[in-house]
């Protein structure tokens, strides 16, 4: 981190040091954002600030906005109404920064509906964060941090991570593809990659603090651009794999288009890279897949996944399915639901298309809610008649699961993730902790959890 950042880091806690002030940070956003917010909370608590969890009993609060569905922003006016309520009665520094904020009009909006917000900063500024809150808190001064050309990388920043053994490590940033629907590459701007040496030391220092699982994180993980050592995507899964006490590496999200085969031979060879692929479909219509702009075809998803079916052992996959995108039919839905029969998806993320102005997608004909709600409808029909047959493979296997903490309804029960991201409740051992790998044999499937019994 640059010397002038830390100076107002030092410059606010001075200040602010012994009032046991608060901050709260509210997440809007994917897991991008999440690693976004962990780092704020890391200036912050530097500054000075702890952590409450409840926003509205903090004096700082941020809203970390996510903009890639509409309904986003309903939900951000509520939350700053009710903010603007507490204001009347105390103070509150209220912030409010990411994706939202670098959509002009969004900004626009804040600025003239809702004069009282402190600090607007952007995906780009985030590390000016400290400064902001000295010239709002100690200045009273009404900062906008938003800029849009793309954000240096800034590496140093202190973080403050929301897990123990497991930790996200974002690898690159922005997205060059401009999928049509798609608001991300206008708001996180272009690709740009980390040095692999800083993501291998991020890496090095977390298993050293005990982390077990990392997810290397980005827009399109397998656009990742490295350097003459550790030249690309492939070649920085094996480096992280080389790095003992991380046990499990996951990765989101790749392109479909973009997955070679040496990142394909890297989860192949690797025990540690989880055997659930997020392979992001989007539609199983080649038409549609056009018109997405997503430069594959029905037939060359299928034969990536019958690929890696046969590469990798026992390999399930993940997905993100768009329902509803502009001139899609009932024969082109169908499609969708074809290929989420063939790859049977142990996981479908659903969204419901929304109109993002300033995308291409955005100008095409819409599809009419209640069509759009009906597919919904049938895609989740379809994922629900097939969840307990998947559960079944498990039955009787050992598993091996990441101990996450007691099971929520059962105080005797720990409870674990597979490397599926399966959810496993059995009774612990003495010897067992929150944070062990165990072997765990299944015993019983329900529909959102499995049971089992431990083996080692
Ligand atoms: N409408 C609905 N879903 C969208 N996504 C991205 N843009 C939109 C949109 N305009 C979904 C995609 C992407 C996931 C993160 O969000 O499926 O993979
Ligand atoms: Fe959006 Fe497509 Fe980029 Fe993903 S790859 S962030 S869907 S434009």
């Amino acid at each position: 981190m640059q010397e002038n950042k830390k100076n107002f880091i030092k410059l606010v806690n001075e200040k602010i040091s012994n009032k046991n002030l608060k901050y709260s940070i509210l997440t809007m956003g994917c897991q991008l954002n999440e690693n976004d917010s962990e780092k704020m909370a890391g200036m912050l608590e530097k500054m000075g600030y702890s952590e409450i969890s409840d926003y509205k009993n903090a004096d700082l609060v941020i809203f970390n906005t996510c903009c890639v569905r509409e309904n986003a922003e309903e939900r951000l006016f509520g939350k700053i109404g009710e903010i603007k309520k507490i204001k009347e009665s105390r103070n509150v520094i209220l912030a409010i920064g990411g994706c939202m904020m670098q959509e002009d009009g969004m900004l626009q909006k804040i600025k003239k509906s809702y004069p009282f917000v402190n600090v607007i900063f952007g995906t780009h500024t985030m590390q000016n964060l400290p400064e902001n809150i000295y010239k709002a808190i100690i200045e009273n001064e009404k900062v906008k941090d938003v800029i849009d050309i793309d954000g240096e990388i800034y590496e140093g920043l202190p973080i403050k991570r929301n897990d123990k053994f497991k930790a996200s490590v974002t690898i690159m940033y922005g997205c060059n593809n401009f999928c049509t629907y798609c608001i991300v590459p206008y708001v996180r701007g272009r690709e740009r990659s980390r040095e692999p040496e800083k993501i291998l030391e991020e890496v090095k220092a977390l298993a050293k603090d005990g982390y077990k699982e990392v997810t290397l994180l980005g827009q399109n993980v397998n656009s990742y651009i490295g350097n003459n050592k550790i030249k690309n995507f492939a070649e920085l899964l094996n480096e992280v794999c080389k790095i003992d006490g991380i046990e499990r590496i996951r990765f989101i999200s790749p392109h479909p288009k973009d997955f070679t085969d040496d990142v394909i031979e890297a989860i192949a060879n690797n025990e540690k890279i989880c055997k659930i692929i997020h392979l992001p479909l989007q539609s199983g219509n080649s038409k549609v897949l056009k018109e997405m702009n997503r430069k594959y075809t029905k037939e060359q998803y299928l034969e990536l996944v019958d690929k890696m079916k046969k590469r990798i052992t026992n390999v399930v996959f993940s997905t993100d399915i768009i329902v509803g995108f502009p001139g899609e039919t009932d024969e082109e839905f169908e499609d969708t639901l074809d290929v989420a029969r063939k790859v049977n998806f142990e996981q479908i993320f659903m969204f419901i298309y929304s109109v993002r102005e300033g995308t291409v997608a955005a100008k095409m004909e819409q599809v009419s809610e209640d069509k759009k709600h009906e597919r919904f409808e049938k895609l989740k029909d379809l994922y629900d008649s097939r969840v307990d047959e998947n559960n079944e493979k498990y039955l009787n296997t050992v598993q091996k699961l990441l101990i996450e903490g007691k099971s929520k309804n059962n105080n005797e029960m720990f409870e674990g993730r597979t490397d599926t991201n399966k959810v496993v409740i059995f009774r612990p051992n003495s010897e067992n902790k929150i944070g062990d790998i165990v072997c765990v044999k299944i015993t019983e499937t329900h529909k959102w959890y499995l049971k089992g019994e431990i083996v080692k």
